[in-house]
């Protein structure tokens, strides 16, 4: 009676796994009827075993033993059928899925393939060299400002000292947009409105794009600038030069030679134009300097009055210096790059150098 129960067990079981097969929560269900830990029918029959007597034990223990090797290897094999391969990485690991959770049933990572490879990124020249140069001038004490790259007429121009007739507005022909906004030629006009907004003492660096309608091997119609603006009382050219000094060597070298020639911005006055010795050829003359030993790396000056009053600062009590230098030209110096438009056109090959 006892062993004929087993055997009707078996059937249902053999019947309930089929049924469930490739359902993986229904072969959970299976499994917890018949092997569950605490109401599973197997607990049941194993009880039963005790209350046999002696003579019947032997042979029902010896089919109840062989019923449980059944049912475990049956649930077993059900269960890998029925299980969901996933990826993860590089190796694979078969999960069957649960109503609240994921078990993770047999992981089979193998971990002496080959890793994905993880792309990794590079840094633009162009922003390499304008975070070196902030950091320079964050050591001495400078603010960095931003301001838009729509910018209007005022602030462009007229602020800085270019009246609608100037002649200086030939070498900055840019983008017009309605409504008398255009693309700002020069990182410039952040001077005029962070003076227009707070009283000096200013010392500030301003790193940003402008535009210009210039397309050749040393000019693109977008660029990159850096201009700085230092406004105090007493301010003169001797503090010009030293900062533009210390600047250059921290830039470059101790080694670089720093020349300031005359020069000419509507918003500076005196103007000059600062060169360094060439750091190609040690003032020797070659290709990059033209055979001239001089490489011209930026315009300053001393802040002309006429801008002060423009934006509102007493040019009696204040004087200030400024000076505005290309990103791309330096980029291109310390890198050796010899075509401007290279840095913007997208080509990883070029890019990918400067991880
Ligand atoms: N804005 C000038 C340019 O784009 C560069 C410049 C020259 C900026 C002299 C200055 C300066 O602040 O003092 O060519």
């Amino acid at each position: 009676m006892s062993v004929q129960r087993l055997e009707e067990v078996r059937t249902a079981f053999l019947a309930d796994i089929e049924s469930a097969a490739g359902d993986a929560d229904a072969v959970e269900q299976v499994r917890i009827r018949y092997a569950g830990r605490r109401s599973g029918l197997l607990n049941e029959l194993t009880a039963v075993l005790r209350e046999l007597p002696k003579e019947d034990k032997r042979e029902y223990g010896q089919v109840l033993n062989g019923l449980k090797q059944e049912i475990e290897a049956k649930l077993q094999e059900a269960k890998k059928s029925a299980g969901t391969v996933i990826h993860a990485g590089s190796g694979k690991i078969k999960v069957t899925s649960h109503p609240t959770t994921v078990a993770v049933t047999q992981p089979e990572i193998d971990v002496t393939l080959p890793g994905l490879p993880v792309a990794r990124g590079a840094q633009h020249p162009v922003h390499i060299v304008r975070r070196r140069i902030e950091e320079i001038f964050l050591r001495m004490g400078y603010d960095v400002e931003d301001g838009p790259e729509v910018e209007d007429d005022w602030h462009n121009f007229e602020a800085l000292n270019i009246p609608p007739d100037h002649p200086a507005r030939d070498d900055q022909d840019t983008f017009y947009l309605p409504g008398g906004h255009l693309l700002r030629t020069h990182t410039s006009p952040v001077q005029a409105r962070v003076m227009e907004r707070k009283q000096p003492p200013i010392r500030i660096i301003v790193p940003g794009r402008v535009y210009r309608r210039d397309s050749d091997l040393r000019h693109s119609p977008m660029f990159h600038q850096i201009e700085g603006l230092l406004v105090d009382e007493g301010i003169t050219v001797a503090h010009l030069k030293a900062t533009l000094e210390s600047f250059l060597h921290a830039l470059f070298s101790d080694d670089v030679e720093v020349r300031l020639r005359p020069g000419y911005f509507p918003f500076t006055e005196p103007s000059a134009e600062v060169d360094i010795s060439c750091i190609f050829c040690d003032r020797k003359g070659c290709g990059v300097c033209s055979g001239s030993g001089w490489i011209e790396i930026l315009g300053s000056g001393m802040v002309d009055p006429r801008v002060f009053e423009a934006v509102g600062i007493d040019s009696q009590r204040y004087t200030g210096f400024a000076f505005g230098l290309g990103l791309d030209r330096v980029a291109m110096l310390v890198y050796g790059i010899p075509d401007l438009r290279q840095l913007f056109a997208g080509d990883q090959r070029l890019t990918r150098q400067f991880q």
